[in-house]
């Protein structure tokens, strides 16, 4: 059976350079890191080298990137441990961040009062309403907004924020997982103070990710053990993971360009294709030039009894695809991010999201099945 994916966003595969790469170093390099004989240096040397890679992109120094198990924990890291240590009153976000940001922000409610900005039908914030709540009032203050939405694609003007926060004395965390590898994400021009990324959404592999924190800012660990990671995050490294995210990094940086302007050639082909298919189809999120990641297209099908069948007929017809929430337990519930942006719920909302491994040709079948389920003239209903 054919089967096709779009549900990068999600998780993407892994590049075979990628599984060699792991291979070699979960074969050969089984000695810990914090040994100091010869299978530990060896080890050490994967770390440090793939530390070396992260932080040359972040434009971060060694000593400011941390490995992690994934983004959640390097979201809930950066949250948890400034407010506990830094003194953080308030934290400034917007109902559009990831459940990982959200829910830990719910969690430290009883510690920090917490502000969600307002988005509009786009998931854009109004710059202006950040700037006066912290000019407001002179309250410690951590703002966490997203680079790039993973549902609807909205980027967020990063540089723009943290010149606010920075005019206000306030802390940004940058929940960056969807840009890495994709934007040039610079720490040191924008001023962040946390940021995370994973390496399963740029083709390296899953449970391994990264936090940036700034030097200024010294937070103490979450997890507490053999201090590994300068005592930032103890537990034995995950030697293998790090050097194929490392890998899967300096491929996607070296071939940003190219895999760019395929993506973005697959993405007009597809947002085309199903604006002659179903002319009353819309599309969430920003959409003008360099507002929005080009992974992802977020497209929001009319009501009527066809719709509501998409996402399950997509599945027989061997399509992934995601049905515009984020199934975190394979149940899907109303997504946060479509009710902020005031999506009608009677409308469908498919996010197609891409890679560079998709084809023309998986876009053309996309296409052709969505077709045999709108039959031209027969409506949406
Ligand atoms: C924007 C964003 N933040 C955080 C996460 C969580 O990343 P991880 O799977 O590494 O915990 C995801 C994954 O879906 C994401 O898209």
């Amino acid at each position: 059976m054919k089967r096709v994916y779009f549900d990068n966003a999600a998780s993407t595969p892994l590049l075979p350079e990628v599984i060699e790469k792991m291979t070699t170093v979960l074969t050969e390099c089984y000695g810990n890191p914090s040994s100091i004989h010869f299978f530990g240096r060896k080890s050490r040397t994967i770390i440090e080298e793939s530390r070396k890679t992260i932080a040359n992109y972040l434009n971060a120094s060694l000593g400011e990137v941390f490995f992690t198990s994934c983004a959640t924990e390097s979201n809930n890291l950066c949250l948890k441990m400034a407010v506990e240590h830094l003194g953080i009153e308030r934290i400034i976000s917007s109902p559009t961040e990831h459940h990982c940001v959200l829910h830990t922000i719910e969690a430290l409610d009883a510690k920090i009062e917490s502000v969600q900005l307002s988005v509009n039908e786009f998931g854009s914030i109004d710059l202006n309403e950040l700037q006066s709540i912290l000019e407001a009032d002179s309250k410690k203050t951590l703002v966490s907004l997203m680079y790039v939405n993973n549902e609807i694609g909205t980027k967020h003007p990063v540089d723009l924020i943290a010149e606010i926060c920075e005019k206000n004395n306030a802390f940004l965390h940058c929940d960056a997982v969807q840009a890495i590898g994709k934007f040039d994400v610079d720490t040191s021009k924008n001023k962040i103070s946390f940021l995370s990324g994973s390496a399963h959404k740029f083709h390296g592999p899953k449970g391994i990710g990264f936090v940036y924190i700034n030097q200024d800012n010294i937070i103490p660990p979450l997890i507490h053990g053999g201090a590994q990671e300068r005592n930032m995050r103890s537990g034995t490294e995950n030697v293998a993971g790090i050097a194929g995210m490392a890998l899967a990094l300096e491929m996607a940086i070296e071939e940003k360009e190219e895999r760019k302007a395929k993506i973005l050639s697959l993405r007009n082909q597809l947002k085309l294709g199903l604006k002659e298919l179903i002319p009353e189809i819309k599309f969430n999120g920003l959409q003008g030039e360099d507002e929005f990641l080009y992974t992802v297209l977020s497209a929001s099908f009319p009501a009527g009894a066809k719709t509501e069948l998409l996402n399950f007929n997509m599945d027989i017809a061997g399509i992934a695809v995601s049905g515009g929430s984020a199934c975190s337990s394979g149940v899907e519930n109303t997504s946060h991010v479509l009710e902020a942006i005031g999506h009608d719920p009677k409308r469908k909302t498919i996010r197609f999201s891409f890679s560079h491994l998709n084809t023309m040709e998986e876009v053309e079948y996309v296409l052709q099945k969505i077709s045999e389920f709108y039959p031209k003239n027969l409506g949406v209903e």
